[in-house]
C-alpha cells in the first residue's frame, strides 16, 4: 500500500473513528480522495453529514458512509462494529482516532471517562473487528494516542473504574493515551505473523476541537504551540498508508517517524495486564 498515487487505495475499505471534526476528519477525506472506501464512524449523524458532503465532493473519491457510533457506551461500540461486518466487506484500516481531552465524568459504560472514551471504546470495537481485519490482510491498525501519554506514571486499575477526580482531567487523558500506546503494542504482539500491522501516534498539537473542555487559561497556552488539523493528520497518514510503515509494527510516532514512547509505555507486562483487565471488564 502506497500513497503516492491518488487512487492508491482503490479497493480498500477503511473505518475511522471521530471523522467529524478535527484530525479525523482530515484523515477520511485523505484516505477517500486516495480511492479508500471510506466509514465515517460519529456521535452525531448531524455534525458528520458536513464531512460526508465534503467527500462526496472530490471528484473520483472512494464512497463514504457514516456509521454512528459513541465509544462510551459499549452496547452502541458493538451496535457499529455489527453494522459494519453486516455490510460483508473487507478492512483494510482501522483508524482509531476518537478521544476527549479535559473532560470530568463517567462513560454510560461505568468508566473514568477519558479512559472509557479514549481505550476502553476502542478496545472493544478493535476486538469485534479483529477477524475481520485478519481476513484482510494486509491490515493496519492505527491508534492516536498522544505525547500526554509521556506524564503518566502508571494506570491506577481502581481509578479508571471511578468519574474524573482531578480539576482539569488532564492526568486522567494522559493514562487513556497511555493505554493506547500500550494497546497497539500488544496488539502488535499478538498479531505477530498475521499480515494486521498495529501503530500508535503523536499527531503534533493541534488546533482541534479538542481541547474545548480545558479551562480557558490553560486553553490559551496550548493554542500557542498549535498545527492545523491537515498537518495533524499527517502521522496518522503516514501510519495507514506509508509502505515504510507497512513494514513496522507495534512502534510509537511522532512526526511520521517511529519514535521511544514513555518508559512505561514500553512495559510489555503493564500491557499485558491492561489487555487481561479490559477484556475482563467487557464480561
Ligand atoms: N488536538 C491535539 O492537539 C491532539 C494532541 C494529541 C493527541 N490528540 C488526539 O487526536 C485524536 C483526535 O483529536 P482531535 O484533535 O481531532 O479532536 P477533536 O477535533 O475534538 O475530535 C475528536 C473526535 O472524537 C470524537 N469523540 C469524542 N468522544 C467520543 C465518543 N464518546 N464516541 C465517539 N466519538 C467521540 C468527537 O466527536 P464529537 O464531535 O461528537 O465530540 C470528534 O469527532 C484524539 O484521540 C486526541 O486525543 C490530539
Amino acid at each position: 500500500m502506497t500513497a503516492s498515487h491518488p487512487q492508491a487505495l482503490a479497493g480498500r475499505v477503511a473505518l475511522v473513528t471521530g471523522a467529524n471534526t478535527g484530525i479525523g476528519r482530515i484523515t477520511a477525506r485523505e484516505l477517500a480522495r486516495q480511492g479508500a472506501q471510506v466509514f465515517i464512524a460519529c456521535r452525531s449523524a448531524e455534525r458528520a453529514q458536513p464531512v460526508v458532503d465534503e467527500i462526496r465532493a472530490i471528484p473520483g473519491a472512494g464512497a463514504v458512509e457514516l456509521l454512528p457510533l459513541d465509544l462510551g457506551d459499549f452496547a452502541s461500540v458493538r451496535r457499529c462494529a455489527q453494522a459494519f461486518l453486516d455490510r460483508g466487506l473487507p478492512l483494510h484500516l482501522l483508524i482509531n482516532n476518537a478521544g476527549l481531552a479535559g473532560a470530568r465524568g463517567a462513560t454510560a459504560s461505568g468508566f473514568e471517562l477519558a479512559f472509557g472514551t479514549n481505550h476502553m471504546g476502542h478496545f472493544l470495537l478493535t476486538q469485534l473487528l479483529l477477524d475481520r481485519l485478519k481476513a484482510s490482510a494486509p491490515a493496519r491498525v492505527v491508534t492516536v494516542a498522544s505525547k500526554a501519554h509521556y506524564r503518566a506514571p502508571g494506570i491506577d486499575w481502581n481509578a479508571v473504574r471511578q468519574p474524573t477526580k482531578s480539576s482539569t482531567g488532564l492526568p486522567e487523558y494522559g493514562v487513556s493515551k497511555l493505554a493506547n500506546v500500550l494497546f497497539s503494542a500488544e496488539l502488535a504482539r499478538r498479531l505477530a505473523g498475521s499480515g494486521v500491522t498495529t501503530y500508535s501516534l503523536h499527531p503534533g498539537v493541534v488546533a482541534s476541537d479538542v481541547w474545548r473542555s480545558v479551562p480557558w487559561p490553560l486553553r490559551s497556552l496550548i493554542k500557542l504551540m498549535m498545527i492545523s488539523p491537515e498537518q495533524g493528520a499527517a502521522t496518522t497518514l503516514h501510519c495507514a498508508t506509508s509502505a515504510e510503515a507497512g513494514r513496522e509494527s507495534g512502534l510509537y510516532y511522532d512526526r511520521s517517524r517511529p519514535k521511544q514512547p514513555s518508559a512505561v509505555a514500553q512495559d510489555a507486562a503493564l500491557a499485558a495486564q491492561l489487555w487481561k483487565r479490559s477484556e475482563d471488564w467487557l464480561r
